[in-house]
């Protein structure tokens, strides 16, 4: 009795669990006696591609920047992550450690770290450790640097900066310099620390230690790696690279919610983010963790700079998360120039005012800018003040800088946007089953930006039903890119370690040593490596269904009496392209089911070599995935092809995304 209830209760919450999320509810079938067929006309544009379809979307999330791809090794560097404890940091050799805010290095870093050494001696140094985002990694034969603004008092001894492995012999030290003498006054201390043949790992930890006695205060400890292109204050070079080869052409920054911020003083405040990060106050991110604004403004440009990407520049727009909006008018004006001065220091030369100031903050060139948006996801505004923020901002940003192209966050009546942006966070099934989303909008009114979307399946990082999800989205998208002109997915990134991530489901994942893509992200390298400059139509005949429970109204609850009819959703998806100049014909195929699938194709208007290409990323199971212990569990093949024609068969494996390099004639 009592397990029978059991059984019927965990059955309902299943049920309701299916409801909520919406379930297939038969496998997929190829009609028995009839061949799936694809007719591509290969002399005819359905559509151009847009040029910048394929971009990057990032804002600080799941420790993007912190923790992440910003090089800074050291976890709470400026003391400022909590106002009473100096986390992340520990004393040693028997000192005291507290933070001191009557000995500030500068307006901005207004709290030191105090340290009382009061019983260092020879052979037993007293100091503070830090042990970095979930470690400090180390490799071989590497050189670090490490800096520190210090002040001494009746302190006459040295400092010796180390770079200690909680697991290694000798004491753990990996590699050290000594600062001979430390001022009374504040002043900059910088060393290099090299690594000899040592092991590759995370478990270590910065020491900054004495062996005489005194007190020492600090202020913005800092180590940084060798960064990609050896930028300083740079980035981390293995997540650059896994981002060059998605060879995205734009990058939507910095958000996301982390434009807005949770109140008003906590928006993404751009001036603050800008000149020597001694100088940068920084300032608690949305999503619950101290910001240094390490990675300021310019840093997203160069970034762009670095990966050949052109910026998608959010301003702040008069909301924050807390429900707190800016009245348009008056209240609205000095926020409206904050962002005509930040389009200023972007784009203008050094005879303006903020295009001096980006040269003097080392970046002399402007940026390329064609997109702002104004605000993020402000249909949470329930105010309903977006339409006047919105018609504000973009009367004023039109008037200095006509050509830029402006992007409204939700539908607006008192403006027509250049540009609306669209966020679709979803199940697998929802994306398959809507992968015909654009095809009738109107082609009249603004251009269509999916400035956020996501299949959220796996977490930390997305499953291959995720990526089945997302390819099948991608085909809808590339085959409306007369409309869709840019798309991102979000979040990219995620630290895997406990605590890392406030978001499930991100492209990108990494631990401080080691960094890996979801099949999601190979996905979409994929589809952005080869994306072709026309749309080619393509006639289906006998698409294998299956069918599929839409999730039930969430309106008042999930029930199963308020169910949407069951659809027939396609377990196959496609889009066809052509590269002009090259006469490359490109076909992407994605077979969400369990089974495998033949396709006949047919291709009319050119002739097709026999030899071509297929790059197939392809799981054994739905929920397969990548992970930080198996980062290339899946991973996309490259295969040579030789019985291609303007008529053949292909067999497209089960849980598969094959994308086809066909040589026209
Ligand atoms: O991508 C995560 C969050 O989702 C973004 O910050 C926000 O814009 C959206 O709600």
């Amino acid at each position: 009795m009592q397990l029978n209830r059991a059984l019927t209760k965990n059955l309902r919450s299943l049920c309701l669990a299916l409801i909520a999320a919406g379930a297939a509810i038969s496998s997929s079938a190829q009609p028995a006696d009839a061949v799936t067929v694809l007719k591509i006309s290969a002399d005819q544009v359905a559509a151009k591609v847009s040029p910048q379809l394929y971009g990057l979307m990032t804002e600080e999330i799941n420790y993007s920047y912190e923790g992440g791809l910003y090089g800074e090794l050291i976890r709470n560097r400026t003391f400022k992550a909590n106002p009473t404890n100096a986390l992340f940091w520990s004393a040693l050799g028997g000192a005291a450690i507290s933070l001191d805010t009557n000995q500030p290095l500068n307006a901005a870093l207004n709290v030191s770290l105090k340290v009382e050494a009061k019983k260092a001696a020879k052979n037993s140094p007293a100091g503070i450790a830090n042990a970095g985002y979930w470690g400090i990694p180390v490799r071989p034969n590497t050189t670090y640097h490490a800096s520190f603004y210090a002040k001494g008092k009746s302190f006459s001894g040295s400092l010796t900066v180390s770079l200690v492995s909680s697991t290694g012999t000798n004491g753990g030290m990996v590699a050290s310099a000594v600062v001979k003498k430390i001022s009374s006054k504040w002043q900059k201390y910088e060393v290099t620390l090299t690594t000899g043949n040592v092991p590759a790992s995370k478990e270590n930890k910065l020491v900054i230690s004495t062996t005489k006695r005194g007190t020492i205060w600090f202020s913005q400890v800092s180590l940084f790696p060798p960064t990609y292109n050896n930028r300083a204050n740079g980035n981390r070079k293995d997540i650059m690279q896994l981002m060059a080869d998605m060879k995205p052409s734009f990058l939507r920054f910095p958000g996301g919610n982390y434009v807005e911020g949770n109140t008003i003083p906590e928006r993404f405040d751009w001036k603050k983010t800008i000149g020597p990060i001694s100088d940068r106050p920084g300032h608690p991110s949305c999503w619950r963790y101290w910001s240094t604004d390490g990675m300021g403004l310019l840093e997203f440009l160069e970034w762009c700079e670095d990966l050949h990407m052109q910026p998608v520049l959010a301003v702040y727009a008069g909301y924050s998360l807390r429900d707190q909006h800016v009245t348009p008018g008056p209240d609205l004006e000095p926020y409206v120039q904050d962002a005509l001065d930040e389009i200023e220091y972007v784009t203008g030369d050094t005879t303006t005012t903020w295009g001096a100031r980006r040269a003097k903050d080392g970046h002399p060139a402007p940026f390329p800018l064609e997109y702002v948006e104004i605000g993020n996801e402000d249909w949470f505004d329930r105010s309903g003040s977006y339409d006047g923020r919105f018609a504000q901002i973009f009367d004023a940003i039109k008037v200095k800088y006509p050509k830029l192209q402006l992007i409204a966050t939700t539908p607006v009546k008192s403006r027509t946007p250049d540009v609306l942006d669209d966020h679709f966070y979803r199940s697998s099934m929802e994306m398959q089953s809507d992968t015909h989303h654009y095809d009738k909008t109107d082609r009249n009114g603004p251009k269509i930006f999916v400035g956020e979307w996501a299949t959220r399946e796996g977490a930390p990082t997305p499953n291959m039903n995720a990526a089945l999800g997302d390819a099948a989205w991608m085909t809808g998208m590339e085959r409306n890119s007369d409309l869709v002109i840019m798309h991102c997915y979000a979040p990219l990134f995620v630290n895997v370690n406990p605590g890392g991530m406030q978001w499930r489901t991100d492209l990108i994942g990494y631990d401080a040593l080691n960094s890996y893509g979801s099949p999601a992200y190979y996905a979409q390298v994929m589809f952005s490596a080869n994306r072709g400059d026309v749309v080619l139509p393509v006639v289906s005949e006998n698409l294998p269904t299956r069918d599929w429970q839409p999730p039930a109204s969430r309106r008042g609850g999930a029930t199963s009496t308020n169910l949407p009819p069951i659809q027939k959703v396609p377990t196959l998806f496609f889009n066809a392209t052509r590269e002009t100049k090259m006469g490359t014909i490109i076909l992407k195929v994605v077979n969400s089911a369990d089974a495998a699938q033949t396709v006949r194709v047919e291709i009319g208007g050119a002739g097709v070599d026999a030899k071509g290409e297929a790059i197939v990323l392809q799981a054994n199971a739905a929920d397969g995935t990548n992970s930080i212990t198996e980062p290339t569990k899946i991973v996309p093949v490259a295969q040579a092809v030789e019985d291609l024609s303007g008529n053949f068969k292909r067999t497209f494996p089960p849980y598969s995304i094959t994308v086809l390099r066909m040589k026209a004639r």
